[in-house]
């Protein structure tokens, strides 16, 4: 039997998930409003907010899955990367209430936690397959070999994409987080009614920061001979940097794939739930003939479903030697490395 509670808490939204045998049971998200007027998530707030959310949200997690504390066998909890602040929120708690219930304390790497939220449902993924995570944080694409095995052979050498469209949706005068309001606006756009200048770097890896320059110096631009030129287009600018975004993720996962001769693709994290990116996808696996597995919209964005998920195979990892070998060092939680 695993019992596992998983705890997420590595930026603003605090989560509880209870897994029973690898299914999920239950998963309450409490999303931090407060940050939504600072334009960007505020470290020092969000802290503060998970140490407020933190026991009601775990409260109902145990109650929606009809779970007691002393059935729980073992907890999952984010260890990084993260807003240290954040982290240190989730995994003391963690720590804890797993000294206090005398189980195994698990910890579970973000990232790989978000890839393995395919796992969640059916149909699951085959190993190996190729994962494009793409989040606030993060843009990699994956080899997954295992449940642990992860190689990450194409990286962002600077912004992830989920900051370019945070700050493309800023430079438009949208609130945070900015990617799911671009999503709603580009969809009543036209995707190439502008173009904005790219910048392409070797291999497998991905550059965003040069975009979002020139996305700032193209609206200035006009600007300066129209003030409405946001307000008139707004629309089609978020189509345009939309499809901008999202033609360079995949030409780069279509390299991967041809590269890997991989074919069973999936992707993962917040970006994920982006509506031009999924359907584009599904066009690409028709004409590539790929695997797809796109993870429902509630597993895209921060979740503790998947970090429970994670953590149950960590359980079940023979492997596993107990509890004192994963007394980690908190400070080197915020640094990790995949
Ligand atoms: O995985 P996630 O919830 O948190 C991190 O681990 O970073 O990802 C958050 C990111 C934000 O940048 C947010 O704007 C972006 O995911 N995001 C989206 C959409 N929904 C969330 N970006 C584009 N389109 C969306 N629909
Ligand atoms: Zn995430």
């Amino acid at each position: 039997m695993s019992i596992i509670l998983g705890i997420e808490s590595s930026c603003d939204e605090t989560s509880a998930a209870i897994s029973v045998n690898g299914n999920i049971e239950s998963n309450v998200i409490a999303s931090q409003k407060v940050h939504e007027k600072y334009g960007g998530v505020v470290p020092e707030l969000a802290s503060r907010a998970h140490q407020q959310n933190i026991v009601p949200v775990i409260q109902q997690a145990l109650e929606d899955a009809g779970v007691e504390k002393p059935q729980i066998n073992g907890i999952g909890f984010t260890q990084g990367p993260g807003l240290l602040g954040s982290l240190l929120v989730g995994s003391s708690f963690a720590k804890g209430m797993a000294i206090a219930l005398n189980i195994p304390l698990l910890p579970v790497h973000h990232m790989k936690a978000h890839i393995l939220s395919h796992f969640i449902e059916n149909p699951k993924p085959e190993f190996p397959f190729l994962c494009l995570t793409v989040s606030g944080g993060h843009t990699q694409i994956v080899v997954v070999k295992s449940y642990s095995e992860m190689e990450v052979i194409g990286e962002t050498l600077d912004d992830a994409v989920g900051e370019a469209f945070d700050k493309a949706a800023r430079i438009l005068g949208l609130s945070y987080p900015g990617g799911p309001e671009i999503d709603r606006l580009a969809a009543k756009g036209n995707p190439h009614a502008f173009e904005f200048s790219r910048t392409d770097v070797p291999d497998l890896n991905y550059s965003f920061s040069g975009i979002k320059t020139s996305f700032l110096y193209f609206i200035r631009d006009k600007i300066k001979t129209n003030p409405n030129f946001i307000a008139e287009n707004i629309t089609d600018l978020s189509a345009s940097i939309q499809n901008t975004l999202v033609n360079m993720l995949l030409a780069k996962l279509e390299v991967a794939s041809i590269k890997t001769g991989i074919n069973e693709i999936a992707i993962a994290g917040g970006v994920s739930a982006n509506t031009m990116l999924r359907s584009r996808l599904n066009d690409m696996a028709e004409t590539r003939r790929w695997s797809i597995f796109i993870p429902k919209f509630e597993y895209c964005t921060d979740n503790a479903a998947m970090i429970a998920i994670a953590a149950h195979y960590l359980y079940c990892d023979t492997a596993y030697k107990g509890v004192d070998e994963h007394m980690l060092s908190l400070t080197s939680m915020a640094r990790m490395k995949f």
